[in-house]
């Protein structure tokens, strides 16, 4: 069986997630993994067996049988890393959200388009069984005309280590870039994208907000200081209205989730329901959609190419199916995400050109990349 050699950049939370997918992956061979940490890639390594061990990221990429490499670090450290891997002559698959500014993204996208080689990102949300289901309403046009986006993500209290869980590298724009809107915003407005075939942002408002008292200790050690509740209306072009509300902790109930409305149906996403007019009747359909993966997986032969994020990132390298746009959708999104982080600056709505204007660099220096 023809195999990608991979080698994993950060074997953190996230880098030990990505080993234990990659094993369940037959084509994936995972040869080198590299993380500034010594004691914890000597930990993983051994657990999973990976013999080729780095501290330094330029030395690793200097390895010529390492065909494909993923990064798992943090948000302002993809855009150094990606580029180097790509000017290394590796395809890079990298964590969400694509970098820490639009600008940073931007310059991933250019140098994926320079060097030609594959740049993937992390949207896990274009996988689910829901957006499959819904492309397959919106592709055949049953939407109708598809007038409204809602991309909503609900946290009672689960801001990144201030209230328990994850690195605190999440919560300072030094290391992240951006909060809520940045982590879970990504998923959800990337996937309402991917299904509405990437419409041109016009503009944004939004608004920014850290209220909800947190463990002083923690706050202090993490330098918090980053949203914890995004909200934000866009419009793209053709009038498509986007509204988004992404809280980490909120003092309420959850919120319904995300939607697209078309006149002539809408869907909703938690849980997947069509919801159409029919003889007069207003119908709410439900879809088997465990039913449809049996399907795909016995019936249809290009299934498995779609399983996952990290699925989809190797048949795509061994040529068993397109890779699907990522780099683009995510690229969009955190344009759309970084305009509500300008509005909140600016009081005001601001267009996507200003964005572009106005975004700069946030990518830190890598200590252990240059040779
Ligand atoms: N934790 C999650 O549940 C989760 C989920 C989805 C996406 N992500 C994304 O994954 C990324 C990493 O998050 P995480 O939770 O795994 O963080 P983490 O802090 O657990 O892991 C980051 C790893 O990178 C290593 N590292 C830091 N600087 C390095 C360098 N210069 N060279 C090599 N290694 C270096 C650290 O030692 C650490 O092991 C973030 O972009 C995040 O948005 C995380």
């Amino acid at each position: 069986m023809e195999k990608v050699k991979i080698a994993v950049i950060g074997v953190g939370i996230i880098g030990e997630q990505h080993l234990q997918n990659y094993a369940k992956i037959p084509e994936a061979d995972v040869v080198a993994i590299c993380d500034i940490n010594e004691e914890r890639l000597n930990y993983i390594g051994d657990k999973y067996g990976i013999e080729r061990r780095f501290t330094h990221i330029g030395k690793m990429l200097l390895e010529e049988d390492i065909q494909a490499v993923d990064v798992c670090l943090h948000n302002n450290m993809h855009t150094p890393v990606s580029e180097a891997v790509m000017r290394a002559g590796k395809d890079c698959y990298c964590e969400k959200p694509m970098s820490g500014s639009f600008a940073d993204a931007k310059r991933m996208y250019e140098v994926m388009e320079e060097t030609g080689k594959k740049l993937h990102i992390q949207l896990g949300f274009i996988y689910n069984d829901e957006t499959k289901a819904a492309k397959r309403y919106i592709d055949s046009g049953d939407l109708g005309k598809i007038y409204h986006m809602r991309s909503y993500g609900f946290r009672r209290r689960n801001r990144p280590y201030v209230d328990g869980y994850g690195a605190k590298e999440f919560v300072n724009t030094t290391t992240s870039g951006g909060g809520a809107m940045f982590d879970m915003g990504v998923y959800h407005i990337s996937q309402l994208l991917y299904l509405t075939g990437l419409p041109k942002l016009e503009r944004v408002s939004g608004h920014t907000y850290a209220e909800i008292a947190m463990d002083e200790g923690r706050r202090e050690i993490s330098g918090f200081n980053v949203e914890e509740l995004g909200v934000g209306l866009a419009t793209y072009e053709g009038g498509l209205s986007l509204d988004i509300l992404e809280a980490w902790a909120i003092h309420g109930k959850p919120f319904p989730g995300s939607a697209i409305y078309g006149s002539d149906a809408g869907i909703t996403f938690e849980p997947f329901e069509l919801h159409t007019r029919q003889h007069d009747l207003e119908i709410d359909v439900k879809a088997d959609l465990w039913q449809r993966d049996y399907l795909d997986h016995t019936v249809y032969a290009d299934s498995a190419h779609y399983d996952n994020s990290q699925h989809h990132w190797v048949h795509a390298l061994l040529g068993k199916c397109e890779l699907l746009p990522t780099a683009k959708i995510a690229l969009e999104t955190q344009r759309v995400q970084e305009g509500i982080y300008f509005s909140q600056k600016l009081g005001r709505e601001v267009t996507a050109e200003e964005i572009e204007q106005l975004s700069e660099s946030k990518a830190l220096e890598i200590l252990n990349l240059a040779l």
